[in-house]
This record gives structure tokens, C-alpha cells and sequence, in this order.
């Protein structure tokens, strides 16, 4: 709901509130972000005056979009230069409007033809509201935008902890908190295609536990560079702000041209990371992602790597179709001369001594078996020894008298080139359009490197935004056209998980590391604002090619289970027992899935002083449990486990030990039951149904 009086803005939700006003000064003054007031005419700004001449009234008024210009030294979300040098925007309100639900606050250079609108959408049921700038040029001449952010946040709060994840290629997702302290938090990505390293997303909060506690969070919907800047001021307060990363990127805006940032989906929680969590997942669940149950994919990458022929793909198959799997995957190596890294990128076209007869006959056998077939490309890419290289030399990103630094034995297609686009568009929608394929998977191996491209001119370094840009719209145009199609974002593992992609893409792969114990580590942080749904996760076999860890299969299984299963096992040399085993958990899993993908999902680790990893699922009257103990410690107590997601009045049936119970969803709430694992990497899921 969005409420007007007088100058001053109410945004409200469900839970929460946004205040802000146009004050005395013509500022658009930040007011209030937290639990629902609801009662706009008690907000009265108070007209500021400087504390000193060096803390003067635009640096510390909290506005809601400050730009570079007059007495400000604080971060800025908008700097520009005017064609005739000056870099200085001075702005006043010119009005607002409202459409669907979003607010837009117009805002005028005072001088310049420049005008800056901020949009607000209010996603009242879900708790969210989403930002984002447009900056219009409408003078006669070009300026340059050399640093815009999406927005900013005001907490009126100081030593808050900020939360974020940091890793690398095998250990993405690696929560971190820190103390927000003076001075500046910045975390960010410079290298345009993958984000191992820090997610576009911030947490902020005092002490929150995952049902208590005030909670501020926004994520970013770019899988571009970004950059996050958490800062506490002098003046008692914490600001954010987010967006396009301005490392190496300046914006030239041509007469009566506009830039649209990308845009932030905020939310305040006043019931922890759990309410955060579910704020996210509701989101999910009404704007993003379909209610269709995702498949049980099989993919073969881990088990044969580069040796992918027809033959091996058949037997597979079979093997796959046997245990239970819906999907069959090729994944790498079955295109051009695509023998391991160094060639094939870029020459999309089946290679004859691995297919003899084409994809076709791949395609009818793991369709006779009744499974769907989904295909790996990385578009993007491609290694100067493929043909693709020598035709167009000129295809990728490069600057004149540079080498070209080449990473996995690739460069990177300089995607904001339109023929390079309609290469890419042209060679998935044939792919797509001749053969029967139901699932994508994309993969990007490399960071953008000596970022030239002439084909844009003076915009050369809106490249970082360019690039990304073009991805999205050849996904979308397929898309349209391919309508069933899944496409699942990959980027050496989890190196493309953001908001961005989501909802352009239908899956993440989570990450390389497929070993069962790491996962739960980058499953639980993973949960905390992406969906379920979209979390890959396989079985795979021991010892694990990454940690040499060996792992018994039912808790690699229950591991994979937490997100959208896939097996990635070779099936060729999987013993019978094991064989039998994968085949019960698949189909328990095919039994449980409604829960785990469209379920409310809770972490319950905390419950656990003892290593234990515990998660729940709830959906109508189905609850799940999942239990994990890694290791037996030493004096292991059983966990006592309250459940969050049953409804006080209703009786549950369950089996605990080998033993039917049935309780009141109060009880297992209040009380809870106690679980108790012994020996080393045990796990348990258990379901409770409404009587
Ligand atoms: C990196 C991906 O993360 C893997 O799953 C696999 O697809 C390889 N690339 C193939 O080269």
C-alpha cells in the first residue's frame, strides 16, 4: 500500500514500513524502515541545520538518493559529467506518480536537462519492496554517469553486523558476519561473468537468531559487477548502497537517453533470518518460480568428464532410467573437437566420432526410456583453437597491441556485439528447435579479461553491464519461443547465484563440490535468501574427487534431497546394493518433493550444540525432518528438536525409531523430540502427516 500526505511517503507491507519526505531543503529525506506504524501524519522531519561547517546539512541529511554535488563527501548513488565538464547534480522535486503498485519520486537537475525518477514497488503480501533509478538525459548533449547504485538505506543504528558469503570455485556460499564499525564495508565483483567470491545481496541486523531480532536485507537483481557498500556515519547511523559495480564502467548517455539501474528487493524482518528467509521463499513462489515439481536429473560430468560418446551416453541411460531419474543430461564434450578444454568452445555442432549419427539417436533411447534430455553449452566462450576463433577473430573481448590472456584455454565472446548475440541466439534456438530437448544447462568458466569493444564506441566500459544484459535477453527470447524449456545458470559451479538470473534462469548448479558434508555447509548459507527449488545438488561417488572424502551413500543421498535432486554417480561402475539403494531414495524422494520445493523451509541447526544439521519443510499438512549428524562426539547427547512449521491443534503421525507416534503439532512445537544418531555421518529424514 502506498500512502500520501503532505510531502511525506508511506510504503507498507504486511510486517513492514518505508517512510521518507521531501524536507525543507528540497531533499528527499529518509524517515523510517521497520515494523508497520501505520500512521503517516506522526512523522514530522525536523529541518536540519549544519552541527559544524564541516559536517554541513546535505551530508547529514539521510536521503534517500544522495548524488555528487554541493557540500555532500558521503557516498553518492549518482555521479555524473555534463558535456561541458561540470560535475555537480543539484536537484529539486518536480512531483510524483503511481502505477501498479510502484511509486516514482521525479527529480529535476535545476539546470541540466537531467532528470533522475526512483521507483518504488510495494510487494505488500510479500513483504518486499524493490527499487530501482532511471536517469534520463534529455539535453541536446551527451553526459557521462560515472557511478550510479540501484539505492540507498538508512538504519538509524550503529554496530550492527552485516552478513554476506565469500568463497571460490569449490567452496562458494561461505557465510561470513562481521561487525559494521566506522569506516566502510565494501564487497563486491569485478570480473563480469561469476560470483564465487561475494553475493550481490546485504544482511544487517543486532543480534538476531533465527526467530528473534530485527532483520534488514536487500539482494541485488544483477549478475553483473556489483558493488555493496555498508557504511556507519558519524551521525549515529548505518547507510547501504547498492548496484552496478563502477570499477572500469562509465555510462555515456547520448541526447534523450535513458540508463534503468538494476533493482534491489528489500525486506525488514522483526522475527530473525527465519522470517527473512520465508519472506524470500513467498516472493519466490508468487513471482518467480512455476509450481511444477523439478525433475531427478542424471548428469554425467563427474562420473566420465570429457569422454562422452553415444555409446557410453545409451548405457548411461538405461542405468539412470533404472534407479529413477526423469532427466538425462549430457553435460561437456559432445560438440565440435571437444576432447578436454583446449578446443570445441565456440564450434557448436555434434562431434561424428563421438555421435556417428548425430545427437538423434541419444536423444530417442533416453526418450524411449521415458526420460527427458537436457544439453551443457557455454555460450560465451571460445578457445582460439576452435574454427568459430578463426572465422571471427574479432569476436571477442580485446584491445589492440594486448595479448589476449586466455583462462581454461578460452576468451570470452564480446557479447555486446549483435552479430556475436545472433550467433548465440541462432545456434540454441536450432539446437532447440531441431532436436527435443527439455533442459539447458549454461555454463561460464572464465572472468572477462582485457575488456575491449570497439563496437561500442565511447560506451566501451558499459561493457560489465552490457554483456550481462545480453545473456538475459537471448535467455528470455528462447524462452518465449521454447516455452517448456529449463535453463539452469552455471558458472564453474555456483559462480552465478543472484537475483539477476533468477527468474530469467529456473536453476542454480550450487556448486562443484558435490561432497555431502561440504553441501550442507553451502545449503544451509545458500537457504538463507535463495530458493530451494532452485538448488541442484547431486549424489555423486566416493571418494569424493574434490575432498577424498568417502561418505555413505544414504546421507550423500538425504544431502542432494535438501534441494532438486540429481545423481551424477557413474552408473557403470555403481555396485547392485548401491544401485538398489539410489532407487528407494529416489523414490522416496519423488514421494517428498511437493514438500521440499514449494514447502516453507526452516533451518534448525541452532537447536544443536552438538554439529548436528537440521532442516524442516513444512507444506499444508506435510512436515519433513531432515537430520545430519557429520560426526560422533565425544559425551553425544540426543538433539532435542522443537519443530516450527505444524499447525498447535492438529495430531501428527510419525516414525521415530522404528515407532509410530502421533502428536499434537503443539507439542512437537513446544516440547519437541529428541533425536539421537550415533557413529559417524548418519542422517534420518522424518515425515509427519496430519491425522
Ligand atoms: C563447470 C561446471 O560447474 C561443471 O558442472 C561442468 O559442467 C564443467 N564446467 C564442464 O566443463
Amino acid at each position: 500500500m502506498i500512502k500520501i500526505e503532505n510531502g511525506y511517503f508511506s510504503l507498507q507491507t504486511i510486517i513492514s514500513e518505508y517512510v521518507f519526505c521531501i524536507d525543507n531543503e528540497g531533499l528527499v529525506r529518509h524517515l523510517y524502515w521497520g515494523k508497520i506504524i501505520d500512521c503517516l501524519r506522526d512523522f514530522k522531519f525536523q529541518p536540519l541545520t549544519e552541527i559544524s561547517t564541516n559536517d554541513p546539512v546535505y551530508e547529514i541529511t539521510p536521503e534517500e538518493y544522495p548524488v555528487y554535488g554541493g557540500l555532500r563527501y558521503k557516498e553518492s548513488c549518482l555521479k555524473v559529467t555534463f558535456a561541458d565538464g561540470t560535475r555537480d547534480i543539484c536537484y529539486k522535486y518536480t512531483g510524483y506518480d503511481i502505477k501498479d503498485s510502484t511509486l516514482i519520486i521525479k527529480l529535476t537537475d535545476i539546470y541540466y536537462n537531467l532528470s533522475i525518477e526512483l521507483y518504488y514497488k510495494v510487494y505488500e503480501n510479500c513483504d518486499l519492496i524493490e527499487r530501482w533509478t532511471v536517469v534520463s538525459n534529455n539535453s541536446a548533449d551527451a553526459l557521462i554517469i560515472d557511478e550510479i547504485y540501484s539505492a540507498q538505506y538508512h538504519l538509524p543504528y550503529e554496530n550492527l553486523r552485516f552478513s554476506n558469503t565469500h568463497g571460490h570455485w569449490g567452496a562458494e556460499q561461505q557465510a561470513f558476519t562481521q561487525n559494521v564499525s566506522y569506516g566502510k564495508i565494501c564487497f563486491e565483483n569485478r570480473r563480469g561473468i561469476s560470483g564465487h567470491n561475494h553475493n550481490p545481496y546485504f544482511i544487517l541486523e543486532n543480534n538476531a537468531t533465527e526467530t528473534t531480532g530485527d532483520v534488514f536485507f536487500g539482494v541485488l537483481k544483477f549478475s553483473g559487477n556489483f558493488r555493496g557498500i555498508v557504511e556507519q556515519t558519524q551521525y549515529g547511523e548505518t547507510l547501504v548502497q547498492m548496484g552496478l559495480n563502477p570499477y572500469d564502467c562509465k555510462i555515456v548517455l547520448q541526447a534523450n537517453e535513458k540508463f534503468t539501474t538494476p533493482s534491489i528487493l528489500a525486506g525488514y524482518s522483526n522475527l530473525g533470518f527465519e522470517e527473512m528467509t520465508y519472506i524470500m521463499q513467498l516472493y519466490n513462489q508468487e513471482h518467480v518460480l512455476t509450481q511444477d515439481l523439478r525433475p531427478v536429473l542424471y548428469n554425467s560430468w563427474e562420473a566420465v568428464g570429457f569422454d562422452v560418446t553415444c555409446d557410453k551416453q545409451q548405457q548411461l541411460a538405461k542405468l539412470a532410467q533404472d534407479i529413477g531419474a526423469e532427466l538425462f543430461v549430457v553435460d561437456d564434450g559432445w560438440f565440435g573437437n571437444r576432447n578436454g578444454i583446449d578446443n570445441g568452445l565456440g564450434d557448436w555442432y555434434v562431434n561424428e566420432t563421438k555421435f556417428p549419427n548425430g545427437l538423434q539417436p541419444l536423444i530417442d533411447t533416453v526418450k524411449n526410456y521415458g526420460m527427458k534430455f537436457g544439453i551443457w553449452v557455454e555460450p560465451e566462450m571460445v578457445n582460439p583453437q576452435a574454427q568459430l576463433y578463426k572465422d571471427h577473430p574479432d569476436w571477442i573481448y580485446r584491445f589492440d597491441n594486448r595479448e589476449v590472456t586466455t583462462s581454461r584455454e578460452q576468451c570470452v565472446l564480446n557479447m555486446t556485439n549483435k552479430e556475436v548475440q545472433d550467433f548465440v541466439y541462432n545456434m540454441l534456438d536450432d539446437l532447440l528447435s531441431n532436436y527435443d530437448i527439455s533442459y539447458i544447462k549454461w555454463d561460464a568458466n572464465r572472468p572477462i579479461s582485457e575488456p575491449g569493444a570497439k563496437n561500442l564506441g565511447p560506451n566501451e566500459q558499459m561493457l560489465w553491464y552490457l554483456h550481462i544484459e545480453a545473456v538475459y535477453n537471448i535467455v528470455r527470447k528462447l524462452k518465449s519461443k521454447h516455452k517448456d524449456v529449463l535453463f539452469e545458470a552455471c558458472a564453474s559451479g555456483g559462480g552465478r547465484i543472484d537475483y539477476g538470473i533468477l527468474g530469467i534462469f529456473d536453476d542454480f548448479w550450487t556448486s562443484d563440490n558435490t561432497d555431502a558434508y561440504d553441501r550442507l555447509i553451502i545449503q544451509n548459507s545458500y537457504s538463507k535468501l535463495y530458493p530451494i527449488k532452485a538448488m541442484r545438488a547431486w549424489v555423486t561417488d566416493c571418494p569424493n574427487f574434490l575432498t577424498q572424502r568417502t561418505i555413505p551413500l544414504k546421507f550423500r543421498f538425504h544431502s542432494a534431497m535438501m534441494g532438486t535432486l540429481g545423481i551424477g554417480s557413474n552408473l557403470l561402475k555403481m555396485s547392485d546394493e548401491d544401485k538398489e539403494l539410489s532407487t528407494i531414495m529416489i523414490a522416496q524422494y519423488k514421494e517428498i518433493r511437493h514438500i521440499i520445493q514449494n514447502g516453507v523451509f526452516y533451518r534448525l541447526t541452532h537447536y544443536s550444540t552438538n554439529d548436528y544439521y537440521i532442516f524442516e519443510y513444512a507444506l499444508d499438512k506435510e512436515d519433513l525432518l531432515f537430520v545430519f549428524l557429520p560426526q560422533s562426539k565425544l559425551g553425544h547427547r540426543p538433539v532435542n528438536i522443537k519443530l516450527q512449521g505444524l499447525d498447535d491443534d492438529i495430531y501428527y503421525e510419525f516414525n521415530l525409531n522404528n515407532q509410530l507416534e502421533c502428536k499434537s503439532g503443539r507439542y512437537l512445537k513446544l516440547k519437541g523430540i529428541d533425536i539421537h544418531l550415533l557413529g559417524d555421518y548418519q542422517s534420518v529424514i522424518i515425515k509427519f502427516d496430519a491425522k
